[in-house]
């Protein structure tokens, strides 16, 4: 049996083009707002588009898609703490995913914001201690999930201390066509991929470039 994947945020270009991506391949999404009425909106926006793909998207409130047994925060990087902290009861035994680059943009320069326990996923677990923090997803452009025609070519690496869920998010990721999972490690780990977002995107700006990650050598 799949788990349910709730999506908070998928009012935003990344939560819905993941929902729209988890949809596609089987998964049944709870797509999230702090307005029911927004998700409601870019729910219909995707039937349009893409159809019976994206059937199994049901629109909610950020509460109601925390009922999911996988809750993924894809609310703006700013919020993504105070979500957590706002649903921590909620989120309580679930796998919670992080996908917040909180970045601040210096000229043609991008630098990681990372908070006191060293990157958004190992604040996230501090905040909460009864759900499992996976983090994922930060060098994936959003236009590329939302594109269901297009391929992924992108490598997703999840750090989380939980070995199952670390393993239940990879399945996930793995389901998606073309988008590898690698097992990047403890939360100890998350504050690489946060921060080589920053990098990343330095990169994209100054050679002018949509790059995101690929491993070589596999
Ligand atoms: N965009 C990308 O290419 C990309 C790639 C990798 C990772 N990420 C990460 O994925 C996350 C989402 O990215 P995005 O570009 O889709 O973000 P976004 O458009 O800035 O925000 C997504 C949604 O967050 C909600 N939101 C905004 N302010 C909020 C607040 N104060 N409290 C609670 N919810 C709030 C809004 O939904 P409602 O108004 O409907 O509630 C909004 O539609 C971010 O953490 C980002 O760092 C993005």
């Amino acid at each position: 049996l799949r788990v349910k994947i709730g999506v908070l945020g998928a009012t935003g270009p990344a939560g819905r083009g993941l929902a729209a991506r988890l949809s596609d391949v089987g998964y049944d999404v709870l797509a999230g707002s702090r307005e029911r009425v927004k998700a409601e909106a870019v729910v219909a926006e995707l039937r349009e588009q893409w159809g019976g793909r994206v059937s199994r998207i049901t629109p909610a409130n950020n509460q109601a898609a925390c009922d999911a047994d996988v809750v993924v925060l894809a609310v703006n990087a700013d919020a993504a703490l105070a979500t957590a902290r706002y649903f921590a009861d909620q989120l309580q035994g679930k796998i919670v995913v992080s996908m917040a680059n909180h970045l601040e943009k210096h000229g043609t320069e991008f630098n990681a914001i990372l908070p006191p326990h060293g990157s958004i996923g190992k604040e996230m677990q501090a905040l909460l201690w009864r759900s499992q923090v996976v983090t994922a997803f930060h060098l994936v452009p959003a236009a590329e999930f939302v594109n269901l025609d297009r391929k992924m070519e992108s490598d997703v690496v999840a750090c989380g201390d939980d070995d199952d869920a670390r393993h239940t998010l990879m399945e996930i990721i793995s389901a998606i066509p073309d988008l590898r999972a690698f097992d990047g490690g403890s939360l100890e780990n998350a504050v690489g991929m946060e921060a080589f977002a920053a990098v990343l995107l330095t990169i994209n700006i100054r050679h002018k470039v949509r790059a995101g990650l690929r491993f070589s050598g596999i």
